[in-house]
């Protein structure tokens, strides 16, 4: 598939840039700077852009890339980082700034005269001034997002210099006849103006990316693929119903009919509703092979006076796997397992110096296909979350399935607090799913990431009628975040958060006080263990 591959340097904002591609359609990805010549060659490229990085090109250890890319006869595109490095490759300088430029600057264009722009060396005075062709259609001053501690001071060799800000000189530059291109400010940030046209003028106007990639655009392809490797096999998926696993196993059915054998291990820690939701979608509309493995006892058993966070996630983690591992057993002939990774998890295991390096998730259990000695299908690996949705939707798969929020494998075990007893699950469950059906009834569920609550192992002194009572909180969370990294509480609407508390405390025996969680993250993480 054609593409604009991404060369990261450990920038925070890597993942934005592909973010930005990808909304105008154009299929990219991301791979570390370090990789070899001949895998980078060995991709359909139409172009390559350079991340940031948090490094200056002059330190000992800052990371490079095989300067042959610049060979390769593909038209590359320098952000921040990769602008120094493009000016240090072509004898430009590149020096500390006096001061960290840290946020908006005005950046003005210059007009090239037309014929430089035109390309050719003959004068053409009546001809207008044109700009770049990265820069076509944008007006001559914009605000964009600066963050840099190094800059060019002197141009590099066979460049000409196409904007300024107050204090950079040399804020974005371009080698036509290479076809190089390079920028000091970061456009693929939410609020650069006009960042997402300038990314959109190197795809089509310079790199000449003609296609229209949908996260569908792979599907056919994927059917096909995994047809030719399964053969006769059986595969195997833990359907646990979140968006990502229900996507990946809906397409391998499409592939495999019903040597697809999914297992849902029922682990006492769901929320209300997500076993009879599975039954209802799974078994009853798209009639899979699910095995539903109701280990409740056995989990609640297990934790029976754990109160560590860190304890219970591993408890559950292993005992998920024997769960499971007792289940795909009595599947005959399965070679294959299911997994619904996505490319942020592939992404994040590239290690590339910096502080956005790795941060790996304690997310997933990632031991079973070896344990089990079965070979991996991940048809959803080069998607982003979103798109996901976006696939699932051109799946006709039902919105409830879709738009859900993410629910963590652990469960309502790390959202309450201290030990877990079946008592304190029922409080929890009747709790979380009046706030649910609130924020529904609202109109609230798809501008929340994820909305829950969490039992507090405190009890507060309230008033019932005439008798005082001495009895639990429940703890609120709601968060809006684009992936999970980061988080901000969400503003709910005072009517709503009212309506919330009062149905709780007044349906859910045990429980007298609500309070609500006002913290981002960081430095809070979005769950409470
Ligand atoms: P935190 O709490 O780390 O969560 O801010 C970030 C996102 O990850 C989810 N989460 C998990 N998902 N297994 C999962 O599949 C887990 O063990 C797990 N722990 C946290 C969390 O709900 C949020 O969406």
């Amino acid at each position: 598939m054609n593409q604009i591959l991404i060369l990261d340097f450990g920038s925070q904002y890597t993942q934005l840039i592909a973010r930005r591609l990808r909304q105008l359609k154009v299929y990219c990805e991301i791979l570390p700077c370090s990789t070899s010549l001949k895998k980078i060659a060995s991709k359909n490229l139409k172009g390559i852009i350079l991340s940031g990085g948090p490094s200056s090109i002059y330190d000992k250890d800052s990371p490079k890339t095989d300067t042959k890319i610049f060979e390769l006869g593909v038209p590359i595109l320098g952000i921040c980082y990769g602008m120094q490095l493009i000016s240090h490759e072509y004898h430009g300088e590149v020096i500390k700034s006096k001061k960290r430029e840290y946020g908006f600057s005005l950046l003005k264009t210059s007009r090239l005269c037309s014929r430089h722009a035109a390309g050719s060396q003959g004068a053409m005075p009546n001809k207008r001034p044109k700009t770049s062709r990265l820069f076509e259609g944008i007006p001559k001053e914009i605000k964009v997002w600066m963050s840099h501690g190094d800059e060019v001071k002197k141009m590099p060799n066979g460049f000409k210099n196409l904007a300024s800000t107050p204090d950079t000189k040399i804020a974005a530059i371009e080698n036509k006849q290479k076809n190089i291109y390079a920028l000091q400010f970061h456009p693929e940030v939410h609020h650069a103006d006009y960042g997402l046209k300038i990314l959109k003028n190197f795809a089509h106007k310079i790199c000449l990316y003609k296609d229209s990639w949908s996260p569908a655009s792979f599907l056919n392809e994927t059917i096909a693929d995994i047809k030719k490797e399964v053969k006769n096999n059986s595969v195997i998926c833990g359907l646990s119903g979140g968006v990502d696993s229900s996507v990946a196993a809906v397409i391998v059915n499409k592939a495999i009919g019903n040597k697809l054998y999914c297992i849902f291990v029922d682990t006492g820690l769901l929320r209300a509703g997500d076993k009879e939701r599975m039954r209802a979608v799974f078994n009853k509309k798209y009639k899979f092979n699910l095995k539903i493995a109701d280990a409740s006892q056995l989990f609640l058993s297990r934790l029976k006076g754990v109160s560590s966070p860190e304890r219970k996630r591993k408890i559950i983690g292993k005992t998920f796997i024997e769960v499971f591992e007792k289940e795909s057993k009595k599947i005959k002939n399965a070679g294959f397992l299911v997994q619904g990774t996505l490319y942020p998890d592939i992404i994040e295991s590239v290690s590339v110096k910096g502080p956005s390096a790795v941060i790996k998730s304690h997310h997933n259990v990632g031991g079973l296909p070896k344990k089990m000695n079965l070979k991996l299908i991940e048809p959803l690996k080069f998607l982003f979350k979103d798109e996901v949705r976006v696939l699932g939707r051109s799946l006709k798969m039902p919105e409830e399935i879709l738009m859900q929020h993410p629910f963590p494998g652990p469960g309502l075990a790390i959202r309450i607090i201290g030990d877990v007893t079946e008592e304190r699950i029922n409080i929890l469950k009747k709790a979380d799913k009046i706030m649910r059906a609130e924020i529904k009834k609202f109109g609230w569920q798809d501008k929340i990431w994820q909305a829950f609550c969490v039992l507090l192992p405190v009890k507060s002194v309230g008033v019932m009628g005439d008798e005082r009572s001495y009895e639990n909180t429940i703890a609120v969370r709601c968060v809006e975040s684009v992936d999970g990294m980061t988080a901000d509480w969400s503003k709910l609407p005072y009517e709503l958060m009212q309506k919330i508390s009062s149905r709780i405390v007044s349906e859910v025996k045990g429980i007298n006080r609500i309070v609500y969680d006002i913290t981002s993250k960081p430095p809070s993480t979005i769950e409470w263990e």
